[in-house]
């Protein structure tokens, strides 16, 4: 379905077409003056240059052309030459229609849909997450929902950090406690037990013992490297052990994760590519893309047009040793073979920007993705506090992602119980689903470059560009709704009407602009853009109900209308907020 606002210029093309002057001249934007006009043209403005005329004039032919559109109610030329726009109500109320029937409220779907992997979360396991994680996870789960929306085939890979040294200093600070254990009995023959030696809790604190213990005690940490060498060489009881370990700490994660509603398609990790990194370096040795340097394999990546010093891709280490870089490329060569995706988005703090550069000019030279495979990382910046400093417990210290989640959840329920006489176990429900929505919209609402300072005071608030401000409104057109119901009124069969009052057509004009603006959050990969729109759509709703009496209108006509209105209103943010992975209760 054509956007709105190419519908608006293709009329004003033609009005410039039908004057004698360039038709391109005619492009439709928004208001920058909402007070005088919906929408305007600059056109005569560009084309007074060219035609060498004031731009008044041309801005007046261009109106006189106007006068019997079906598209515009007023269009006014204004000094020095602009033309400012009003459309038709019967404009408006036909898009707004044809919105309803077509599916996706009229959002075009691709001819070609892409493959993109979304590699997103990267958690580590057997350490807890902390509120570092947020950010990827609530994000690329925006994105991946955005892509998926827009019609592509997206798949979600939460690529979990599950193989580096910090396996083998869990199974060394294992080995200390326990070391009659089986796993460490390398004449055991048989059956390793079903059951781990150890809970999550043991292993959250098992694994920074033995970080702080490896740093100050050269044997130990010597150990560590050599039980990740057993590890990745696959000595049978290491790898049992190291089985307990993942599923011990996936299955912790899961849970993490469902609290924040995010979902993960593939749960590989690092440990996936060990197998096929040797292929690799031997391949991109062959081809004479990898030498050594002090050592070390390298890839050069850097290229004439740099600005800046871009350092060679490290392969191997001087001891053989694979590295970061090492599982990412292999994973990328590993993704092209079985899904073969036209797009990998990868989302990380921005301090990895520099790296994902050489990873993906590495990819490239080397040939294990296509020309035309798109590879984009996008950088977010840091969630701090109050103080302006990285988000710290009150303490100081790194705060876990449940413990912030439990914060705002006990703060939302008691937002919601003030006061009130409500059931306590409906208040928890709802407490959380409002504080998910306080905790995402609070981040997605920024770009996701910039940092921004997580504020609970605000983002709890039930008043402002906050979560718990679009479900309010969300809930309150549920609740006018059922208002009607109650009444004996029908919900379903009723048809928009044209608009009576300028809240009325401000709220339809919002509405309108729903495709365009979900085609920009793709195209763009910024769910920041929804959060703007579905603001100033509840901005436009609630406007619009604090003008009108819906419930007791009597005028059947108009009211049927209005409840059109309101269906496709709550529709649309709820599609909205769906995409950028929360949801609103029925009531709160
Ligand atoms: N586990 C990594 C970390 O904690 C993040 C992984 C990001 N994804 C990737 N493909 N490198 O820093």
């Amino acid at each position: 379905m054509n956007k709105l606002l190419d519908l608006i210029s293709e009329e004003m093309k033609k009005a410039f077409e039908a004057s004698g002057y360039d038709r391109e001249l005619g492009k439709v934007t928004l208001s920058n003056r909402p007070d005088l006009c919906e929408y305007q043209c600059n056109g005569a403005m560009a084309g007074a240059k060219l035609y060498k005329k004031a731009p008044i004039m041309i801005a007046g032919d261009v109106a006189e052309h106007c006068k019997d559109s079906d598209v515009f109610s007023s269009v006014e030329a204004v000094a020095p030459g602009f033309l400012n726009l009003k459309v038709k109500e019967s404009f408006v109320t036909a898009y707004l229609l044809q919105m309803c029937r077509e599916e996706k409220f009229g959002l075009d779907m691709p001819e070609h849909p892409s493959r993109i992997i979304v590699d997103y979360g990267g958690p580590n396991v057997a350490k807890p997450l902390h509120v570092g994680h947020l950010r990827s996870g609530v994000i690329g789960e925006s994105i991946k929902r955005i892509a998926r929306y827009a019609g592509h085939e997206v798949i979600g890979d939460i690529h979990l950090g599950d193989w580096g040294l910090q396996m083998g200093l869990i199974i060394t600070e294992l080995k200390e406690r326990q070391p009659e254990l089986v796993y460490f009995d390398e004449n055991y023959q048989g059956e390793y037990p079903q059951d781990a030696p150890f809970t999550i809790s043991e292993l959250e604190e098992i694994y920074p013992t033995a970080s702080s213990k490896s740093k100050e005690d050269a044997a130990y940490k010597e150990r560590a490297m050599d039980a990740t060498f057993k590890l990745q060489s696959g000595v049978r009881g290491y790898r049992a052990l190291w089985d307990h370990i993942i599923r011990v700490s996936v299955a912790d994660l899961k849970k993490n994760y469902q609290n924040l509603n995010v979902e993960f398609d593939l749960w590989k990790g690092e440990s996936d590519v060990h197998d096929v990194i040797p292929g690799m370096v031997e391949y991109m040795k062959k081809e004479g893309y990898a030498y050594i340097s002090e050592g070390a394999l390298v890839v050069d990546v850097k290229e004439e047009t740099d600005t800046k010093e871009i350092p060679p891709c490290m392969i191997l280490k001087s001891d053989g040793a694979s590295l970061y870089n090492t599982t990412d490329l292999a994973t990328i060569m590993e993704r092209m073979r079985e899904y073969h995706p036209d797009r990998m988005i990868y989302l990380t703090d921005k301090r990895q920007e520099l790296y994902f550069e050489q990873v993906f000019r590495c990819a490239r030279k080397t040939k294990l993705v296509e020309p035309e495979t798109e590879l984009l990382h996008i950088g977010f910046g840091t969630m701090n506090g109050k103080d302006g400093k990285p988000f710290k417990t009150r303490e100081g210290g790194v705060m876990r992602l449940e413990t912030l989640i439990q914060e705002i959840n006990d703060e939302m329920y008691r937002k919601i119980t003030d006061n009130r006489q409500v059931d306590e176990e409906e208040a928890r429900q709802t407490a959380k689903v409002v504080a998910l929505s306080a905790i995402k919209y609070g981040d997605l609402s920024n770009q996701a470059s910039k940092d921004y300072i997580f504020d609970i005071d605000k983002f709890t608030s039930f008043e402002g560009d906050t979560g718990p401000y679009i479900l309010y409104t969300i809930v309150r057109i549920k609740s006018i709704l059922n208002k009607i119901r109650e009444q004996g009124g029908k919900i379903e069969g009723n048809v928009l009407r044209e608009a009576d009052s300028d809240s009325e057509k401000a709220l339809m004009l919002q509405l309108t602009g729903f495709n365009a603006m979900m085609a920009t959050a793709y195209a763009e990969t910024a769910p920041h853009k929804i959060c703007a729109y579905i603001y100033e759509l509840a901005n436009a709703f609630n406007r619009f109900y604090h003008e009108t009496k819906i419930v007791t209108e009597e005028n059947e006509e108009k009211k049927s209308g209005w409840v059109a209105l309101l269906l496709l209103t709550r529709d649309v943010l709820e599609t909205c907020i769906d995409v950028l992975g929360f949801s609103a209760p029925e009531r709160m």
